[in-house]
């Protein structure tokens, strides 16, 4: 097996001559065409190993970068060439239900060597992603996600716009990933974390910077299971947008401070980059157990610092969402329950209560929604909803997570006000820690069958799912 440790010190071997692919300029036309094709593919992770085999968009890992500019359209032609059913879901993106690529509930699943057309407007500004929803953890841990930047009208000032899209993979000895997708232990645990981290589609390497550099860098979670918790050292990094949506007020980081992403979470930043040409600051990851690690580094080039410039908040215009009424909102308990760690109970679709052995045995769940596990077989539409919401109405989800274990909770269609975490954000995903609860705050006003489901797609696979209409 590839250690964490010999990723690392692969990493911190590599030295900091990284060439930095810039993302693409944003599109001018009021409509942006593109064509995404998964299928199989092959692609270079580690150095000196053979290239892995992966599942990806367009022959690349991760897929194309989308861009386009607020209320443009996005019209996207997905071609399946996998040998098995899949969709597109374009997270966190505020869509007509048909668009939202739920195979089952919002269309029909898209068979190999089928096409599906996706065409939406993209009414917020800010960093989301795409990948397919096809109910198991495979398409997504196999390499099938992407990057779609929809442009601000005024994007606040900098001098580079950079991605991270972090992963990982569970790889063999011979850099190949193991098929053991939704064993017993991932399913009922963690969820499936992999012993190579990855940015970019590559093994994670130091970055390099620019002295005097102010960078936006965008941070997207697109792991099966793995929770990001990252520390920028000695930097001050602005929080300027949560899940796409901008805060009311930046947010600035101190060095002890951190920033976390659970599976499906972006976080937008903005960094001065005030070191000194040819250093290097760590920048550390904590995993599950608290250990801290480092994952990569800023590396200083060894160039002149650039001109000093103007450092103050940076400033982003919020999207248009509605707010949410708290007089008038109605209250909807979210009860997480299932994982080992404590005994549980819990009806598989509707059926009797089972207990957790029998729950495993005779349908392999192993979570729950208010004590309900949702299983993907045979399509949403039999399933009843878990909330039924009127159109226009405010909602107060309140959220308590029962279990052992850490829960990214997404809702499609909609995002949230997190009443419980500092600066009230708005969210489409929502990380509770066990024995955490939060306060989500809502307007249903996007009316449609919308899924709800922790993001960590093997406790997803494994019945922590559900519907909400909106009528
Ligand atoms: Cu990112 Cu239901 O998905
Ligand atoms: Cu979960």
């Amino acid at each position: 097996m590839i250690t964490r440790r010999m990723f690392l010190s692969a990493a911190a071997a590599s030295g900091a001559a990284l060439t930095i692919v810039p993302l693409p300029k944003p599109a001018s036309a009021a409509t942006t065409n593109v064509t995404l094709t998964p299928a199989p593919a092959s692609w270079p992770v580690l150095p000196n190993q053979p290239e892995t085999a992966v599942w990806a968009y367009n022959n690349s890992l991760p897929g194309p970068v989308l861009r386009l500019k607020q209320n443009d359209r996005l019209r996207a032609v997905l071609k399946n060439n996998l040998t098995q059913d899949t969709t597109i879901h374009w997270h966190g993106i505020r869509l007509p239900n048909a668009m939202d690529g739920v195979p089952g509930l919002t269309q029909k699943p898209v068979k190999p060597g089928e096409s599906f057309t996706y065409d939406f407007a993209c009414q917020d500004a800010g960093t989301f992603w795409y990948h397919p929803h096809a109910g198991n953890p495979e398409q997504v841990g196999r390499g099938l996600y992407g990057l779609l930047i929809v442009d601000e009208p005024n994007p606040p000032p900098v001098d580079r716009d950079v991605a991270w899209i972090l992963s990982d993979l569970r790889l063999d000895k011979n850099a190949q990933i193991t098929p053991d997708f939704s064993s017993f232990f991932d399913l009922t645990h963690a969820g499936r974390l992999g012993n190579v981290a990855l940015n970019n589609g590559k093994l994670v390497q130091p970055f390099a910077v620019t002295a005097g550099e102010r960078i936006r860098l965008r941070l997207v979670n697109t792991a099966n299971a793995r929770i990001f918790d990252l520390r920028f050292s000695d930097h001050a990094p602005w929080i300027v947008a949560l899940d796409g949506h901008p805060l009311d007020a930046p947010l600035q980081l101190g060095p002890q401070d951190r920033v976390t992403l659970g599976p499906g979470m972006r976080v937008d930043l903005i960094v001065d980059l005030t070191g000194i040409p040819g250093t290097r600051f760590p920048i550390f990851d904590r995993d599950f157990q608290g250990r801290e690690h480092r994952l990569t580094d800023f590396a200083y080039v060894d160039a002149p610092a650039m001109a000093a410039k103007n450092r103050a908040e940076p400033k982003l215009a919020a999207n248009p969402v509605t707010e949410p009424d708290l007089k008038t909102a109605e209250r909807l308990p979210l009860l997480l329950g299932g994982g080992m760690g404590v005994p549980y109970a819990l009806k598989v679709d509707g059926g009797p209560e089972l207990d957790m052995r029998q729950a495993w045995d005779k349908h392999r769940m192993a979570w729950s929604l208010n004590g309900e596990a949702m299983q993907d077989h045979s399509g949403h539409h039999g399933h009843a909803p878990l909330f039924s919401l009127k159109r226009g109405r405010s909602y107060l989800i309140e959220a308590s997570n029962d279990t052992s274990w850490p829960h990214p909770v997404h809702l499609h269609g909609h995002v949230f006000r997190v009443l419980t975490q500092p600066g009230r954000p708005w969210r489409d995903t929502v990380l509770l820690q066990p024995g955490e609860k939060a306060q989500l705050a809502l307007v249903a006003d996007n009316p449609g069958h919308w899924m709800l489901h922790c993001h960590i797609l093997e406790h997803q696979a494994a019945g922590m799912m559900a519907t909400v209409s909106v009528k």
